[in-house]
């Protein structure tokens, strides 16, 4: 048994891939032996699509249709497009890993900030472009993108190089493009974390979901779900799960981890009996109709290439694998939430 097949009736099982997974045999082995998704970490950030090097050597010509490269994507979309898997795009629009110079005058980030209606331009032929070039030479991998990540904080809109320079519409005008130039049947999702929080769930669901929603703009609510042993709570996260789900958008959870320091076997189980919690509530939702979930993503593989440990600073045994890819507790505890107690 593995992953994809149990949950098959449910939602699509994802993954995030780094480099260093992509070109480790055994660790793509893993990813399709066991997932029917993935996710590139970092590879379709905005960083990684710019070509700053071309934009800054001829503005004028790029000023407004920014320059791109695709040679960081082409290999995750060939693996995809080989081995029948599918892909989530992540992420069109994130203040982070976006060079600054994108918003600045001759893309020099030592210049001013260019104007509202000229970074608007960049954003729209930037989605144009990205989503035209994985649309016509792999079609039908990518089936849902994270349009814009992280637009909430503190109470509020975060202020970001985002709002500075466009203002607090730049999201919704990035969604109006990537629904302008997305293929039909390509979902369209806001992605954020700590998704659970009463103020946040709420925040989102009126400020940023019911208005993309009126104009059509949106597809579903992607919960990263970057998870501790006892943060959220469970009776928390349900609940948001139900609330998104109520809006009658799909779902996706798609950042899933568990931050846990500690290696030994009653951590490591109590880690498998709280990931079997959390799929209990995916497949309630699912099953009940009280959310629509239809892929959930694990972030990362392996223990050993989280990205917790670096971001945490210690050592993290958040995953379902470890090592040279063997199955953890956590694994048999998920597999059996979809198939029941008895699955090998
Ligand atoms: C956030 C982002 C992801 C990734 C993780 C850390 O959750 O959405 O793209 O950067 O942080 O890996």
């Amino acid at each position: 048994m593995n992953l994809k097949t149990a949950y098959e009736p449910y939602f699509k099982i994802g993954a995030a891939i780094s480099r260093w997974n992509l070109h480790t045999e055994a660790h793509m082995k893993l990813l399709t032996d066991q997932f029917n998704s993935f996710t590139c970490e970092n590879d379709m950030k905005p960083m990684f699509f710019l070509d700053m090097n071309k934009n800054m050597s001829e503005p004028q010509k790029y000023d407004l249709n920014p320059a791109l490269t695709f040679e960081n994507a082409i290999p995750y979309l060939e693996f995809a497009k080989e081995n029948g898997i599918s892909m989530r795009g992540h992420t069109l629009v994130w203040h982070n890993q976006t060079p600054k110079g994108f918003f600045c005058e001759n893309y020099n980030e030592n210049f001013p900030f260019a104007d509202r209606e000229t970074i608007l331009k960049r954003l729209e032929n930037y989605i144009k472009g990205v989503l035209t070039f994985v649309q016509t030479n792999y079609p039908g991998i990518i089936y849902a993108w994270d349009v814009v990540n992280e637009i909430v904080d503190e109470g509020d809109f975060r202020k970001s190089i985002w709002t500075q320079t466009v203002g607090n519409d730049f999201y919704v005008k990035a969604f109006e493009y990537a629904r302008k130039y997305a293929a039909d049947g390509v979902d369209l999702f806001y992605n954020d974390y700590e998704t659970a929080l009463d103020w946040k769930r709420d925040f989102i669901i009126k400020n940023v979901l019911t208005p993309l929603m009126e104009k059509k703009l949106v597809d579903g609510m992607g919960m990263q779900s970057h998870l501790l042993m006892d943060h959220p709570d469970l009776s928390d996260y349900k609940k948001a799960v139900e609330s998104y789900g109520a809006l009658g958008i799909k779902l996706h959870i798609t950042e899933l981890d568990m931050h846990n320091t500690d290696p030994s076997d009653k951590s490591m189980h109590e880690l498998a009996l709280r990931y079997k919690e959390f799929f209990k509530i995916y497949l309630d939702a699912k099953k009940s109709g009280k959310a629509n979930i239809t892929s959930v993503t694990f972030w990362n593989l392996l223990d050993e290439t989280s990205w917790l440990s670096g971001f945490r600073k210690e050592t993290s045994y958040p995953l379902l694998f470890k090592g040279k890819c063997e199955a953890k507790e956590a694994y048999y505890a998920v597999l059996s939430a979809a198939l029941g107690p008895d699955t090998p």
